[in-house]
């Protein structure tokens, strides 16, 4: 049987994927399919183009480091969210539920059956850190996702 300790060693301090089947192939396709259906999406796909037209690419190699940041802990996303999404000012609460809505089905394509639910998870909690950032007060209960995804 091996070793847990074998198997720390043998990743960076603190470096502990999110769950041991996620590869980083999975999170490029995560990352592609995602932003296809995002790119088609009526009410999503003319933000995004606005903004990144020509940029495309960039921005998914910027979302594949990000989320193997997030999912295999690497640590290589250096970037600013907050303020990246707080300059979306046309964005309103239901176009979260729209993303997350995009990014379930796909993420449950990818993943495995035990690792789907702790990425879509992840998703969800950091829609809810971006949607406080945007519009919470000190007073403001985040929505509960689950509970509008129907
Ligand atoms: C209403 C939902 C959302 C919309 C409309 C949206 C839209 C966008 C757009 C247009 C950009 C590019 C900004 C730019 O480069 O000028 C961006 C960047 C980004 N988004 Fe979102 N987003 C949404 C939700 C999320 C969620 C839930 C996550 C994470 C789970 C996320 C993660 C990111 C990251 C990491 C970046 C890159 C920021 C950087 O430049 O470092 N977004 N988003």
């Amino acid at each position: 049987m091996p070793d847990r300790r074998d198997e720390l060693a043998a990743r960076p301090a603190g470096r502990i994927p999110v769950h041991p089947s996620i590869t980083e192939q999975q999170i490029s396709d995560l990352v592609d399919k995602f932003y296809d259906r995002v790119w088609e999406d009526r009410r999503l796909g003319p933000i995004f183009s606005a903004r990144l037209e020509h940029a495309r690419d960039a921005h998914l190699a910027k979302m594949k480091t990000f989320w193997s940041s997030v999912l295999l802990r690497t640590g290589a996303y250096k970037g600013k969210p907050v303020p990246a999404h707080a300059r979306l000012t046309e964005v309103v609460t239901t176009d979260f539920e729209i993303w997350l809505g995009l990014f379930r089905p796909v993420a449950r394509d990818i993943f495995s059956n035990e690792a789907a639910p702790l990425v879509i998870e992840a998703a969800e909690r950091i829609a809810t850190s971006l949607w406080l950032a945007m519009f919470g007060t000190p007073f403001s209960n985040p929505p509960d996702w689950r509970a509008r995804s129907g």
